[in-house]
């Protein structure tokens, strides 16, 4: 019996990427069942694997599958995009609004839609894929930043509303993962499996955030540094 093996456990954007470890991952680990939600799902799936179809942008979607999977204890929130935008682009304010609805909204969707089956259930753990840069800013960042930071003030306020319903709200954060999203990145990055593998072992010791790499411990040091004078 592992920790896992109690969780039935719902990963979005699992279609690849850090997603898919996440899935891969907990079929090893022996959760009771996998659902990899995904916008169009792969088939044919690795074995253990229940592919569902999940849009996180579609609130209709997300509410009827919760309806669905109502035996739900565990979602790994980890859809997201990535997109470059600075101030002045003719497009940054749709660039800016389209990651908000992904990367913010969608989690927001699902974490509302699917709670309450946790807190029926006695107990249960929202995972919000974050990311080093939910605190970091820099040039063409804007957009992905903004809605990070965003996604992880959602998170610590959800841990709130949620404390004392045994709901256990964990944030996720690292820096580069060798995955499509940081295809044309050429330095060094991070297996995705050793970061699903890092962060389920944390989830399962109960932590509220995991920070995977030395690149995100660096990011939550200097934001807790003051401001530079302009
Ligand atoms: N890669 C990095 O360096 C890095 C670092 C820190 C955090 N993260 C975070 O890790 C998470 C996973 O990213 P990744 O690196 O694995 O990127 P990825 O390879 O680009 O995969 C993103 C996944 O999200 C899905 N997705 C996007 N929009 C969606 C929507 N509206 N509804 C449902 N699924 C949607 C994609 O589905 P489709 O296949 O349908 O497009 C895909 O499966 C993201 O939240 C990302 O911000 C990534």
């Amino acid at each position: 019996m592992s920790y896992y093996s109690d969780h039935r456990v719902l990963v979005t954007g699992a279609n690849r990427g850090l997603g898919a470890a996440f899935a891969s991952a907990l079929v090893e680990l022996g959760a009771s069942k996998v659902y990899a939600a995904a916008r169009n799902p792969r088939a044919p799936q690795p074995a253990g694997v229940t592919p569902v179809r999940l849009d996180v942008t579609d609130r209709g979607q997300v509410v009827t599958l919760a309806r669905e999977l109502s035996d739900v204890t565990m979602v790994i929130n980890n859809a997201g995009i990535h997109r470059r935008a600075t101030l002045f682009d003719d497009d940054a304010i749709e660039v800016v609004d389209s990651m908000l609805r992904t990367n913010l909204l969608g989690m927001l969707a699902v974490t509302a839609a699917f709670t309450p089956a946790l807190i029926a259930h006695g107990s249960g753990v929202i995972a919000n894929v974050l990311s080093a840069g939910s605190w970091l800013a820099g040039p063409g960042n804007m957009a992905y930043a903004v809605s990070k930071a965003a996604a992880l003030s959602l998170t610590n306020n959800t841990r709130a509303e949620l404390a004392s319903q045994r709901v256990q709200v964990t944030a996720i954060h690292a820096g580069f993962i060798d995955t499509d999203m940081m295809a044309d990145f050429p330095g060094a990055k991070l297996d995705p499996r050793s970061v699903a593998d890092a962060a389920l072992a944390a989830i399962a010791a109960g932590e509220q955030e995991i920070l995977v790499d030395e690149m995100s411990r660096a990011a939550k040091a200097a934001s807790i540094a003051p401001v530079p004078r302009f």
